[in-house]
């Protein structure tokens, strides 16, 4: 039989025997897993619209008391920890190195490392998200064994003796584009971030560098009463709400309405390519979301990515990605008035102020 249109990580996705979960965004805490012999623990894989060529989503579910199987492999992998608490190690030759984790830790698994999950409580089960680079690395060589039994070893990658421990280094570079380097953040609830006032009022946001790899994560923070401005880019970037509560709208160049997605922690959306999209804060305190996309901002790896992490809070009329808050919809500014005060939230000032001189210009 002819050869041709193979997609070789759908090929694999097909026969793990996993659920697999197709669609726009997924409450992850409750979509369906099902056991599987090779993860010695349940999964799911959610591969969402926006997703792009080359990472997936992986979701493992740890029985209390229970641990995963061992795991070695190719391709890169972040997780974020959805619920529960566990431990995981992870060795490199002759280096053990073992953290322990909880609801709203990060973590980066270097290619090729060997490393196997913990659920440490007795009682509840653990969730983990995994955006991984599988796609990629299985696209480009359509071989299981290279992916999957490979000797060769990455020892720069696992980062000093500290970067398991919950410690990393902070890289300032200009606001958008600070960096905190490590391969574990124990709770992005209260990780510090950076003021990013030109994606918004009250705007703040972290880049992470993950185990000095191609794969990418940020967070970001919308204050309360707030909304970033909107802005388009390429699929990939997996969207993991973690603080808070809010919705987001989507729309193509031209569309007469939006689509709007409600999120609170647990929720994965991934905008679609050159989706305009924008994030609104509907809670009494602070919302963040986790991006986890491939494209890191210390290797883009496309040119697309290299272009938005140098110009993703630039004007559309300066050659950039971004609505500025005078050039938006008004309908954007008076829907979120309408869910705040649904809400009993008052809107941050400085947006009353922006609304309001735009009313005035209009008249
Ligand atoms: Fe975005």
């Amino acid at each position: 039989m002819a050869k041709f249109l193979i997609d070789p990580y759908l090929e694999w996705a097909h026969g793990e025997g996993l659920p697999i979960h197709e669609g726009f965004g997924f409450d992850l805490l409750s979509v369906e897993t099902a056991p599987s012999p090779r993860l010695g623990a349940s999964g799911a894989l959610v591969l969402l619209e926006g997703r792009g060529d080359f990472v997936d989503c992986q979701v493992l579910e740890i029985e209390p008391g229970g641990a995963a199987e061992p795991q070695r492999h190719l391709y890169e992998e972040v997780v974020y920890v959805l619920a529960g608490r566990g431990s995981t190690t992870v060795e490199l030759g002759e280096r053990r190195d073992s953290f322990e984790w909880g609801t709203g830790s990060l973590f980066a698994l270097p290619p090729n490392v060997r490393y196997r999950h913990f659920n440490t409580s007795g009682r509840e089960p653990a969730r983990l998200a995994a955006v991984t680079s599988l796609p990629l690395v299985l696209k480009a060589f359509h071989d299981l064994d290279f992916v999957f039994a490979n000797p060769f070893e990455f020892p720069e990658r696992m980062g000093g003796g500290e970067s398991y421990r919950g410690e990393g280094e902070l890289i300032p570079v200009r606001p958008g584009r600070h960096q905190w380097e490590t391969n574990f953040v124990p709770d992005l609830r209260d990780f510090e971030l950076k003021a990013w006032e030109s994606r918004g009022v009250g705007s703040s946001n972290i880049k992470f560098v993950l185990a000095d790899g191609t794969m990418h994560a940020h967070m970001s923070e919308l204050a309360v009463g707030t909304y970033k401005k909107a802005h388009r880019h390429g699929p990939d970037f997996h969207i993991f709400p973690v603080t808070g509560h809010g919705y987001s709208l989507f729309w193509r160049q031209g569309d007469a309405d939006f689509t709007r997605i409600d999120w609170r922690h647990g929720w994965v959306y991934a905008p679609p390519d050159q989706v305009w999209h924008q994030h609104f804060n509907a809670a009494d305190k602070p919302s963040r979301y986790l991006a986890i996309a491939y494209g890191s901002i210390r290797y883009p790896f496309t040119a697309e990515k290299m272009d938005l992490f140098s110009n993703n809070d630039r004007s559309i009329d300066k050659g950039g990605r971004q609505i500025e808050y005078e050039d938006e919809d008004p309908r954007v500014g008076e829907m979120f008035r309408t869910e705040l005060a649904r809400h009993g939230v008052e809107p941050d000032p400085r947006m009353v102020e922006i609304w309001s001189s735009r009313t005035a210009s209009a008249t």
